[in-house]
């Protein structure tokens, strides 16, 4: 044979070989830094921690909501008479509510305190992509905000939770957007005030009208872009790869994450705080987010900045008169709600402002709190990923949620 092929041969198989001994090399030192949480599912991830979690199905205008359910408390498989609703904010999904861990995330510690407790997935987000007829890159699929969410989905979901417990009120806890769906939902759809016992607003969501976070410098582009993409282009907004932000948003994506500058930027949108960071936490909490939205829920918020931040229905322009019979969208009613709610606020968090929070406590009519949370860093993720979440927030809302007499409690003096 040839000595030259010889040599050539010889020198491929070890060039193969040394390439796969780097891959492996690198998978290994992966395997040794990662956290096994950042691959796995909602699901996966209660299981790992010892409680057992439900995944249902409700369909909603042919949209497949998945709810994730914790039945019970860790050690007692007793289905307990309590039930409570938790629903994430824009970008989130039921992770939101788990990642944190057993000590210091809400599911978990609402589930050993005796609550059912139930995640809700928002139509679109990838536990909630699914959809009977329509297909997942098309306008219609897309075209919704929390409006649509609020008035079909939430009632959808809260039917099907009474089907499997007719005999219980139901706990609903609403973080960021999340609150703006209860809002809605309640003034939109009044009759759904019986369906609940109490609401938890964290870092509620309604008026934006002194929102501090640089993203309102998106407001005016979004107004722009947004009808043009709605109709043509990609009605589905996805920041990582959109041309609009993706350089901004880079660091914080799987592919690219830098621990440094994705905090910076997460920072410099919701407001810092430091001593309540886990920096080993945040590769996880990045994995998890939904990075995926209609951009008919960003041109919603960019319309209520324009218009004094109000709390409006969507804008159709020279529709309005045939949707709504009037020329400007309707303001959501707040005096509709009846349901006795708490609102819980971060003096450092720039999306939902003392001042915003403020005014919607004022025009509630219905038996509500509005507390500060005593950190004064305490910022717009620190609800979901604190290092201190348990004292600083979770078992305040406990405390609340278990008071008879919503009024009387003062959570936030309380010890811990
Ligand atoms: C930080 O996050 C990691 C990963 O989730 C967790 O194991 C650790 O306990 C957290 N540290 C604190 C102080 O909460």
């Amino acid at each position: 044979m040839n000595v030259r092929l010889i040599v050539l041969i010889f020198a491929l198989i070890n060039v193969n070989f040394v390439q796969s001994l780097r891959r492996r090399v690198v998978a290994a030192r992966r395997g040794q830094v990662s956290n096994p949480d950042e691959k796995l599912t909602v699901p996966a991830i209660i299981s790992r921690h010892g409680y057992i979690c439900e995944t249902h199905t409700v369909v909603s205008q042919g949209y497949m909501l998945q709810l994730h359910r914790i039945p019970h408390a860790k050690y007692d498989n007793a289905v307990p008479r309590k039930t409570a609703l938790l629903q994430h904010g824009l970008f989130g999904n039921s992770a939101h509510w788990i990642l944190n861990g057993p000590r210091n995330s809400l599911a978990y510690v609402l589930a050993d305190a005796g609550y059912d407790v139930w995640m809700a997935n928002i139509r679109g987000n990838r536990y909630s992509k699914g959809h009977a007829w329509l297909q997942k890159d098309s306008q219609q699929y897309w075209d919704f905000s929390w409006h649509e969410i609020a008035i079909h989905d939430m009632p959808a979901i809260l039917d099907y939770i009474k089907g499997v417990k007719s005999d219980s009120e139901i706990a609903y806890v609403g973080h960021s957007m999340g609150s703006t769906i209860l809002f809605a939902m309640l003034s939109s759809r009044p009759e759904y005030n019986s369906y609940l016992e109490s609401g938890v607003a964290l870092a509620p969501m309604a008026f934006i009208k002194d929102i501090e976070s640089p993203i309102i410098w998106l407001s005016s582009t979004v107004e722009t872009v947004a009808p043009v993409e709605m109709r043509h282009g990609r009605h589905e907004f996805r920041p990582a790869v959109s041309s609009y932000v993706s350089d901004f948003v880079e660091p914080c994506t799987p592919e690219h994450f830098r621990t440094s500058s994705c905090k910076d930027m997460l920072f410099s949108l919701c407001g810092a705080n430091e001593r309540q960071f886990n920096s080993t936490l945040l590769p996880v909490f990045v994995n998890h987010l939904d990075m995926s939205t209609s951009w008919k829920t960003l041109q919603h918020f960019a319309q209520e900045l324009d218009n004094e931040g109000e709390f409006q229905l969507f804008d159709y322009g020279s529709s309005n008169r045939r949707i709504y019979g009037t020329r400007k969208p309707p303001k959501y009613d707040l005096s509709k709600i009846k349901v006795p709610l708490a609102l819980f606020w971060g003096m450092n968090d720039y999306v939902s402002v003392e001042n915003d929070v403020q005014k919607l406590y004022d025009k509630l009519k219905t038996p509500s709190k509005m507390y500060a949370v005593s950190d004064p860093e305490f910022s717009h993720l620190d609800f979901l990923w604190a290092k201190d979440a348990d004292v600083l927030i979770n078992n305040r809302v406990l405390v609340y949620l278990n008071d008879e007499n919503k009024l009387d409690i003062d959570v936030t003096s309380l010890e811990w």
